[in-house]
């Protein structure tokens, strides 16, 4: 079997950043690499684009486009998918599968938008537990600053709102799933990545 890593953190907490450099330190010690994220490039990951992530307050703010339920569905059914054409295999054929968000997402953002926590655990029995998971902790004000291009400025206040509470689901989540590891990533790009290599050696690599 290879090795599942999981990069997870709020909106420009430095994930994809981070999930490049590790997919490419894997690499340069002669390791295979699927670097991957959620939602997926399939039809399920386009749908959830569509319906959840379009932005404005019909989508990603307050979810009123579509019933937090159905949203929820939709999310584990793109993950299904994810676990069984990708993730599997790929841990099968003894590759090192690194990807940008996966079933911890949905908990600390499905439970932002007042779902059961137990049933979101349920509904995703299916999906494999990844080796680590790397929760890359910082102040919303913090991500914001980082993602100013890419916010819309009319909706600001609300997304701080849902921002928040999801920082706050993440850690209490690291505190019940002991695969989970916070990282401060106020830190330097660098820093992190060192961090994070640090956790890699120690949690998984044996050293
Ligand atoms: N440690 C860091 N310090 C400052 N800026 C960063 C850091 N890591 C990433 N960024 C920048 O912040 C933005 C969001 O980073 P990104 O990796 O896309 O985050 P995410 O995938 O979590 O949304 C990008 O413009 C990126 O270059
Ligand atoms: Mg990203």
């Amino acid at each position: 079997m290879g090795m599942f890593i999981v990069i997870e953190g709020i909106d420009g907490a430095g994930k994809s950043t981070q999930a490049r450099l590790l997919a490419k330190w894997f690499e340069d010690r002669g390791y295979e690499v699927v670097l991957t994220k959620e939602p997926t490039d399939t039809a399920f990951g386009k749908l959830i684009r569509k319906l959840v992530l379009t932005g404005g307050k019909e989508g990603i703010i307050d979810g009123a486009r579509i019933s937090h339920e159905a949203e929820a569905l939709l999310f584990a059914a793109d993950r299904a998918e994810h676990v069984a054409k990708l993730i599997r295999p790929s841990l099968e054929a003894c590759k090192v599968v690194i990807s940008d968000r996966y079933f911890y997402s949905s908990l600390a953002y499905q439970w932002a938008r007042g779902l059961d926590l137990e049933w979101l655990i349920d509904l995703n029995r299916f999906a494999i537990r990844p080796d680590l998971v790397i929760l890359l902790d910082l102040p919303v004000k913090e991500s914001m600053k980082r993602l100013r291009s890419r916010s819309i400025k009319s909706e600001f206040d609300k997304i701080v709102e849902l921002q928040k509470r999801v920082r706050e689901n993440y850690l209490k989540l690291a505190e019940r799933f002991p695969e989970m590891k916070i990282v401060n990533a106020l830190a330097s790009v660098e820093d992190i990545h060192r961090d994070i290599v640090a956790l890699v050696e120690h949690e998984l690599l044996g050293k």
